[in-house]
């Protein structure tokens, strides 16, 4: 087995974003700038969100964190969301999601202006990717190309199987997969809640991408000998011997599977290193298409 090491390869790729941003930092005196939304008091999404932003330092960005609290009602943050879309000191924003309850979720992301939306989630963004247009990918599905070309792991004509259809990760990775392009052209199952067979199919899976929330859900006898399998899964799961009194928890038995697979990623230090330094991709994308916007007028 051999480890599929996020950290090491986000790192690469950060180092090339921040060589980009001196670059256009000493021609025009301009940073990427990145906003980001929180709702809320969860734990995880803050951890999360404080990521993305000390990115934004460590690369010389510019960022803003919008902390708003748990009672915020949806039309104070689609008011959030119209200032961000007019401010032009901000190339891109992200409104971390899970949202509150009372708060409807697909409204905000239709609110945000496809141009601004570096998180991809826009219906529009989601159309161009699936036409294979350029577009901002989501910085999950994305982070998971950049890390199997990266690592040299070769796709065409594999049979991938996306566990979780969620329109973050499961729905658009499986399109990903399937695309005429490198990494993609794979031959693509997504299985989920009310597949049948499911230890079967994961079973028969090169490439297995996990993406359900379900701590240790995936076991040895659901992974082909040699697979390749990619763990999106960060669940907390209480643990008195840590320092934080819980431990993180992928949706993969990575203990169980190790020795059975070919590639796997490891949690923490796997999905969710890359998943951070694809935003901030997107994020200079955004300034740069700004740029040339502005130059063409
Ligand atoms: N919650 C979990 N992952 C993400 C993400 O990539 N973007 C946003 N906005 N919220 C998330």
């Amino acid at each position: 087995m051999q480890l599929l090491d996020g950290k090491a390869t986000s790192e690469q790729l950060k180092a090339e974003i921040a060589e980009k941003v001196a670059a256009i930092k000493a021609a025009n005196g301009k940073v990427p700038h990145l906003a980001a939304v929180i709702v809320g008091n969860d734990g995880g999404s803050h951890t999360y969100v404080n990521n993305k932003v000390l990115t934004c330092e460590q690369l010389g960005f510019d960022s803003t964190l919008i902390a708003l609290p748990e009672d915020t009602s949806e039309a104070d943050l689609l008011q959030k969301v119209d200032e961000l879309n007019n401010n032009d000191e901000i190339d891109g924003f992200i409104v971390q999601v899970p949202l509150p309850k009372h708060i409807d979720e697909n409204k905000i992301t239709e609110a945000i202006s496809p141009d601004k939306d570096v998180d991809g989630f826009h219906p529009e963004n989601l159309g161009r990717m699936m036409l294979g247009l350029p577009t901002y990918i989501s910085a999950t599905p994305n982070g998971i190309l950049e890390l199997l070309k990266r690592n040299g792991i070769k796709t065409s004509g594999k049979h991938c199987v996306v566990v979780g259809r969620s329109n973050i990760v499961g729905t658009p990775m499986s399109i990903l997969m399937s695309r005429n392009a490198e990494p993609g052209n794979c031959t693509v199952t997504m299985v989920h809640s009310r597949t049948q067979n499911m230890q079967e199919i994961c079973a028969s899976a090169d490439i297995l991408i996990v993406a359900i929330g379900k701590p240790e859900f995936i076991k040895a006898d659901m992974v082909k000998p040699g697979a390749v399998v990619i763990d999106v899964g960060t669940t907390r799961v209480p643990d008195t011997s840590k320092p934080k009194g819980f431990a993180l928890k992928g949706d993969v038995d990575f203990e169980g599977i190790k020795d059975k697979c070919s590639f796997i990623t490891p949690v923490p230090g796997g999905v969710g290193p890359m998943t951070i330094a694809s935003l901030m991709q997107n994020t200079l994308l955004a300034q740069e298409r700004r740029a040339e916007a502005e130059n063409n007028n």
